[in-house]
């Protein structure tokens, strides 16, 4: 089976901007992909390229194997946008059913109530989106983006408005597709998150990726902190696997073990030392 999106030296010229400096990135069936960056690092043009609503200058993006922007690419793949707006006179099922309708699903209203389900807005069926919090909204938009059953889940800061008890609900959500064997690539600013949920994370800057790995490869070990009868001190370069030698080496040398503790550091660590706090 290919997989759900690959991306292969992507490259994309704005007249003299380099959004995407060489790109590759793939997203394995079932995976969910965090993308992360600073403002201006290239993410939306590389979901929009996949989406098939840019053209790349160069390279190759391919959805569940075909073209991106091809129509079997755009049949298997749903998506929210960064800035989206529905009508504000619509309701909840009335958007639903226009998505149906742009995306040539048969699911009917029974698809329909299940993606409203999901997203916890059952209730909001007939609420106008004028009447919806931000978090509302937002969940709409992901269950837009789930019409038609697509393999490919492209959501561009999809938690971006939404309060602590709104993320973990779309959190639990991405969870709950993943379940299902849905892939994601998703987009966000926000560093817990991704690392709560994503099976692997890519780092853009200035349109390259300068990091990539499981989200525990990233928060790398920064050594062993011992606390003996001399006090606390850290030894470096080590990892979990060298605590017994330490504690041993310890111990035959006279000192009285208290407390060992393996470092490591955070995703947002790595992220600050991969961009170098910049913002492009
Ligand atoms: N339509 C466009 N025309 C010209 N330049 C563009 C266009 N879209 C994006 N750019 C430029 O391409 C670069 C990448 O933009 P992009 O929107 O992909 O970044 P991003 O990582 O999504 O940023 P953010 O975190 O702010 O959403 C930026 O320099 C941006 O100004
Ligand atoms: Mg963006």
């Amino acid at each position: 089976m290919p997989d759900a999106l690959a991306v292969r030296n992507l490259e994309k010229r704005y007249g003299s901007v380099r959004a995407l400096r060489g790109v590759d990135l793939t997203v394995e069936e079932g995976q969910l992909v965090g993308l992360l960056g600073p403002n201006g690092a290239g993410k939306s043009t590389l979901v929009k390229i996949a989406a098939g609503l840019v053209r790349a200058s160069a390279g190759d993006a391919r959805v569940a194997g075909a073209r991106a922007g091809s129509r079997p690419a755009r049949a298997a793949l749903g998506y929210l946008a960064e800035l989206f707006r529905f009508p504000g006179w619509y309701t909840a099922d009335e958007v639903l059913e226009l998505h149906q309708r742009l995306a040539g699903s048969r699911g009917g209203a029974a698809e329909r109530a299940r993606l409203l389900e999901l997203v916890a807005l059952s209730e909001a069926r007939d609420r106008r989106v004028d009447g919806m919090s931000k978090g509302m909204a937002q969940r709409l938009g992901i269950a837009q983006a789930l019409v038609g059953e697509p393999r490919l889940l492209l959501l561009d800061e999809p938690t971006s408005a939404l309060d602590p008890v709104g993320r973990r609900t779309v959190r639990l959500l991405l969870e709950e597709l993943r379940g299902r064997g849905v892939s994601v690539l998703l987009n966000s600013h926000l560093l817990s998150e991704i690392e709560l949920v994503c099976d692997h994370v890519a780092i853009l800057l200035g349109g390259e990726v300068v990091a990539a790995g499981s989200p525990q490869q990233l928060a790398q070990p920064r050594g062993v902190e011992l606390e003996t009868d001399e006090g606390v001190h850290t030894v470096e370069g080590v990892t979990r696997d060298d605590v017994p030698r330490l504690v041993e080496e310890a111990v035959r040398s006279g000192r009285r073990v208290y407390g060992v503790r393996v470092l490591t550091s955070t995703l947002e660590e790595t992220y600050l030392e991969a961009v170098g706090g910049e913002t492009s």
